[in-house]
């Protein structure tokens, strides 16, 4: 028996999965995000634990036995996010965010600082990852970045707290600016330039490697009868590969989460960093991941929701299951700035087009192609660097539209598929890695490819209709800066 918990933005999702690799059972906790002002995006760590503990608390209550027997632990979580620990390791302010935009100018500034930081990273110095929020906090807290003894992603942190060590997964560490992706290891010169070194930071292993086990007070409280491995785990996206069996060269494959990505795994580094695609070392040794990735996916959907006060499924549902032609409105899905390929913290959202005619439907489809549009995007930056994706399957929340889905085959003019049971990935491939972190077994034995069970194929006249868009929706893109 083995557990996922994915340790999300909007909340913590724990999965229960047996050793034929059905999920048994699955919990979830809502997270609250803070925005203490506007760009900004924080969460306090302990609603993390407390989160955390519940799920697991409610699968005691309600799977005593399977939960007893679990073997190993896998851990899954948010990226970038910087957790302050002072010497008692204690969280010394609400951990800044991924989507949090506040540190434009300390990106400039690191790069300026560190030359070779593209090369070395794989990736472009953006707010939303761990380095320059350093940065900011040693211009703007300067009493807290002194005390800062441990600087610990969000996942790292809820590990810390279930085992007392600190172990972070090479995944997970390509978001903070401090990794060689190439090496998977720390960059020395990386950690100077932000004035750090290894010593603020944790031990690193892969993501399916063995890194720690579950405290015994802990494995006590959920009946337990041995104290679990907990593996490396894995940054939400990887993980979410994993979960659908995305580790190698071809698997491309579409988040449609809170955030939004299109990645592809590739087995050498294919950095694009000018155009803004994210290079990540994957959960599986020896594999890289190439991403674009949006800051605004799924939860453009429910700010829409948040908006008409109705649910999400109530705004799909007069859209039928596939679009006719495309909206009369465009959507800028920018409403938390844009990584690829803006790179651009200030931008938000935008709604062009709209008339006297235009109803609740119209806009809603909108939202949905202005995140279709904001992926291709991503796909054009991916083929700059040689990584061309040919179909794609999608995870995520955003995966149980139909009418999405079939605008994103259209939009990216490429066959899509979805699965069963995509909403619990990156939980359900973490528990793979901790399975993995216990068994030994062959990575492709473990992670499989489930069973696709539904296909949205490209319609000649949509895809037309949609090229035809796309050059009009870019213009709409003005940058502040
Ligand atoms: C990836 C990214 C998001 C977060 C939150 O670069 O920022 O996917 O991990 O989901």
């Amino acid at each position: 028996m083995y557990l996922g918990i994915d340790l999300g933005t909007s909340a913590v999702k724990t999965v229960l999965v047996d050793d034929a690799q059905r999920v048994i059972a699955s919990e979830s906790r809502s997270l609250a995000t803070v925005l203490p002002q506007p760009g900004y995006s924080e969460q306090d760590p302990a609603q993390w634990i407390d989160a955390t503990f519940a799920t697991l608390d409610a699968l005691k209550a309600s799977h005593a036995d399977a939960l007893a027997a679990v073997a190993g632990i896998g851990l899954s979580g948010q990226m970038h996010g910087a957790t302050l620990l002072d010497a008692s390791l204690r969280p010394l302010r609400p951990c800044i965010l991924w989507n949090d935009g506040r540190s434009a100018t300390e990106c400039r500034v690191l790069e300026q600082r560190w030359p070779a930081l593209r090369e070395v990273t794989g990736n472009k110095a953006m707010p939303g990852f761990t380095a320059p929020k350093l940065l900011w906090i040693a211009a703007h807290e300067p009493e807290i970045f002194a005390a800062t003894k441990l600087v610990l992603l969000p996942k790292a942190y809820l590990r810390l707290v279930l085992s007392g060590e600190a172990v972070e997964d090479v995944s997970d560490a390509s978001g903070s600016l401090w990794l060689d992706v190439a090496r998977r290891d720390w960059s020395d010169a990386a950690l100077a330039a932000s004035g750090l070194s290894r010593e603020h930071m944790p031990r690193l292993v892969e993501g399916c490697a063995p890194a720690t086990t579950l405290r015994s007070e802990l494995a006590r409280r959920w009946g337990m009868v041995r104290r679990p491995v907990i593996a490396g785990g894995a940054g939400d996206n990887p993980a979410g590969a994993v979960g659908i069996g995305a580790i190698r060269p071809g698997a491309s494959f579409v988040s449609l989460g809170t955030s939004g990505a299109l990645m592809a795994p590739t087995d050498r580094i294919a950095a694009n960093p000018d155009r803004v695609v994210h290079t990540f070392c994957h959960a599986i040794p020896g594999m890289w991941i190439q991403a674009g990735a949006i800051l605004s996916a799924a939860s453009c959907l429910a700010w829409l929701a948040r908006l008409f006060g109705v649910t999400e499924a109530e705004l799909l549902a007069p859209l039928g299951a596939r679009p006719q032609a495309p909206s009369p409105v465009s959507f800028l899905p920018y409403l938390a700035g844009e990584r690829t390929p803006h790179d651009d913290p200030v931008v938000r959202g935008m709604l062009d087009g709209l008339s006297h005619g235009t109803d609740r439907a119209a806009i809603v489809q909108a939202v949905l192609e202005g995140v279709a549009f904001a992926l291709a995007d991503c796909r054009d930056a991916l083929a700059d660097a040689g990584t061309w994706i040919a179909e794609a399957d999608v995870i995520g929340g955003g995966s149980r539209s139909a009418f999405w889905l079939s605008v994103l085959a259209n939009v990216l003019n490429i066959p899509i598929h979805r699965f069963a049971g995509g909403e619990t990935g990156a939980a359900f491939g973490a528990a793979r890695l901790g399975r993995l972190a216990v068994s030994g077994e062959a990575i492709e034995a473990v992670c499989t490819r489930p069973q696709r069970i539904e296909a949205f194929e490209p319609d000649v006249a949509l895809v037309d209709a949609y090229a035809e868009r796309l050059p009009a929706w870019r213009e709409l893109y003005r940058p502040r800066h």
